[in-house]
């Protein structure tokens, strides 16, 4: 199996771009994270047919080494794991210098630890070097974590979607950064990495990605 690219990587953990194999653990974040998930089909649409996305997972990076040990006879007919487990999951559309963040979540048991910020920041470097001029998105009105992350990266509301969302009539909030490309950007991206990069360079590899890297 060809080694993925490595879009991000910070202490124990890397960032990839989404694969469709990726797609299962993908949904059952999903599933745990948003009240309308996304049905499987649509990510095949995103990352066979849309040209205009760019998904990403991030996973711890220790165990992913273990497919670096030798093949065994019995491994033609059942494969052992060859990637960590996928943590949490981002995307984004970039439509004509703008970047819209469709979808990030991360793992319940995984939350509070950088990993959401880790994604948000991977997307909005990746849609820079893209050209990209702006970053937008929408969020539930209720989602008070999400628009503290958001906020910390410079989006700020831009207006509203009454009644937007399926479930519970709830408003979207509609949030954008509108200077990606200014210096003074650049360099609030910049400190805020290098933050990150200190607190995750103290973070604890799991057990499991020990036992096997
Ligand atoms: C939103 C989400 C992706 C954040 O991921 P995370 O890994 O838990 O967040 P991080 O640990 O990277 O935290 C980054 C920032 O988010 C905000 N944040 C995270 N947890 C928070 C909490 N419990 N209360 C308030 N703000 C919080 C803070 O601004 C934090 O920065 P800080 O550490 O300097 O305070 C995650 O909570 C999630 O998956 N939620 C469910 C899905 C969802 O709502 N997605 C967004 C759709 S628009």
């Amino acid at each position: 199996m060809a080694r993925r690219t490595v879009l991000t990587e910070m202490g124990p953990f890397i960032v990839q771009p989404m694969v469709w194999q990726d797609v299962s653990e993908v949904m059952a974040i999903e599933r745990l994270s948003f009240p309308l998930p996304w049905p499987k089909h649509a990510y095949r649409y995103e990352l066979e047919e849309n040209d205009l996305s760019h998904y990403i997972v991030v996973r711890e990076r220790a165990r992913e080494t273990a497919q670096e040990r030798p093949a065994r006879w019995w491994h033609r007919f059942w494969s052992p794991r060859r990637t960590a487990p996928v943590l949490g999951y981002g995307g984004f559309w970039m439509m004509a210098g703008e970047a819209h963040v469709s979808t990030l979540a991360v793992h319940p048991d995984w939350r509070g630890r950088g990993l959401g910020e880790l994604l948000l920041l991977t997307m909005l470097k990746r849609a820079i070097a893209m050209e990209a001029a702006i970053a937008t998105l929408e969020v539930r009105a209720s989602n008070r974590v999400a628009q503290a992350l958001y906020r910390k990266y410079g989006f700020r509301m831009a207006g509203v979607r009454p009644r937007y969302y399926r479930d519970n009539k709830e408003d979207a909030l509609i949030m954008t950064v509108e200077a990606l490309r200014t210096p003074a950007y650049r360099a609030r991206l910049e400190a805020l990495e290098a933050a990150l990069r200190e607190r995750l360079a103290r973070a604890v590899p799991s057990p499991e990605a020990m036992a096997s890297g």
